[in-house]
C-alpha cells in the first residue's frame, strides 16, 4: 500500500472573518508568538514524515515563498552581527522539506482548491492540512490518521466534538463506532454546515484529512454547495458512496486562527509554554487579572 507522501497545504481564501490584517497579507502568514501560522502547519507535516508539500495559494503568493526560500542578504547580516542563533533558525525554515507552489486563480472553495492539487499528487494517497488550524499536539492526530490509513486503506478525517449550537459552522459527520477504539469511527454521512435542529451528531470535520486518490474524481463530480462554494464536504459525501471512510476524534491542540478569539488563545497559549516568554508573561497575565479583570 502506497505510504503518503504528499501533503496539500489550501492556503488560498479569500479570509472574510480577519480583514482589516487580511486585506493585504494573506491569513496563514499571521504570526503567532513568532512565526507564520503556515509554519507551524509546515512543520506538523515534516514531523509526521511528509517533506513533499505543495502550497495551494491565491494572491500574495511571494511572501509565502519568502518565508520558505532562503534569504541570503538576511543570512549575511545574521552572519556578520554574530547573530548565530537567529541565522540557525533562518536556515532551517529554508531547509524544511520540498515546498511546491500552485496557485488557485479564483477562491471557488476549499473543494476547487484540493481539486488544484491533483496535477502534483497524481495517483497517490495524501494528507490536506488546512493552513489556518494550526495543531500543537506533536503531530500526534496528524500521525494518527495516516497510521489509521496506512491499516485500512482508506481516507481518513479529523474530527472534534463541538457545541449542538456550533455546528452549523462545520462540515457534521455521522458516524458509528468502531469496536476497541474508542476514538475511532466509521464515517456514513457528512454534511457542510447544517442548521443545528437537522445536524446528525455535534462531530465537526476540522482541517486535517488523508484522502486516497478516489476524491479527484469525486471532486470531478461535485457542484457548487452551500455559500456558492465547491465544498470539500460534498465530495467526501461522494467518495463514502464507493469506499470506506474514517474520522479520528480528537480532543485538544487546535487553534482557529482565523478566528479572532482563537487567535488571541494561541498567541497567549503558545507564549505561556515558551520558556524565554511564558514566565514574563504569566507574571503580566496574573497582574493583569489582579488589577483589570477582578
Ligand atoms: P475558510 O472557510 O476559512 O475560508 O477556508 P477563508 O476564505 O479562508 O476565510 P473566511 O472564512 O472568509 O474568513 C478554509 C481553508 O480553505 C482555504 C483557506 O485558505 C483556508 O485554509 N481555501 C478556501 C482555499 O484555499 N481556497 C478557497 O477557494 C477557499
Amino acid at each position: 500500500m502506497a505510504k503518503v507522501r504528499k501533503a496539500v497545504i489550501p492556503a488560498a481564501g479569500l479570509v472574510t472573518r480577519f480583514v482589516p490584517a487580511t486585506k493585504a497579507a494573506q491569513k496563514e502568514m499571521l504570526p503567532v508568538v513568532d512565526k507564520p501560522a503556515i509554519q507551524y502547519v509546515v512543520e506538523e507535516a515534516v514531523r509526521a514524515g511528509i517533506t513533499d508539500i505543495l502550497v495551494i495559494s491565491g494572491r500574495g503568493k511571494r511572501t509565502i515563498e519568502d518565508h520558505f526560500d532562503r534569504s541570503f542578504e538576511l543570512e549575511y547580516y545574521l552572519e556578520t552581527k554574530g547573530k548565530y542563533d537567529e541565522l540557525k533558525q533562518i536556515r532551517e525554515i529554508s531547509e524544511l522539506g520540498s515546498i511546491h507552489y500552485i496557485r488557485q486563480r479564483d477562491p471557488l472553495g476549499l473543494g476547487h482548491a484540493v481539486g488544484v492539487a491533483r496535477q502534483h499528487v497524481g495517483d497517490e494517497p495524501f494528507a490536506v492540512i488546512l493552513g489556518d488550524d494550526i495543531m500543537v499536539d506533536d503531530g500526534h492526530l496528524l500521525g494518527s490518521m495516516l497510521e489509521v490509513h496506512q491499516r485500512e486503506d482508506a481516507s481518513v478525517l479529523a474530527l472534534l466534538e463541538v457545541a449542538p449550537a456550533e455546528i452549523s459552522a462545520y462540515g457534521c459527520a455521522e458516524c458509528d463506532l468502531v469496536v476497541d477504539d474508542d476514538s475511532l469511527r466509521r464515517v456514513r454521512g457528512v454534511e457542510e454546515k447544517p442548521r443545528p435542529e437537522d445536524a446528525k451528531s455535534n462531530l465537526a470535520v476540522i482541517g486535517r484529512y488523508v484522502f486516497t486518490p478516489g476524491i479527484f474524481d469525486a471532486l470531478d463530480q461535485i457542484t457548487p454547495g452551500v455559500g456558492g462554494e465547491l465544498q470539500l464536504t460534498d465530495a467526501i459525501g461522494l467518495l463514502l458512496a464507493l469506499e470506506p471512510v474514517y474520522g479520528r476524534v480528537f480532543t485538544h491542540g487546535r487553534y482557529d486562527i482565523g478566528q479572532k478569539l482563537d487567535f488571541l488563545r494561541a498567541n497567549i497559549e503558545l507564549a505561556l509554554d515558551r520558556p524565554d516568554l511564558g514566565p514574563l508573561l504569566a507574571d503580566y497575565l496574573r497582574a493583569l487579572v489582579r488589577d483589570r479583570l477582578t
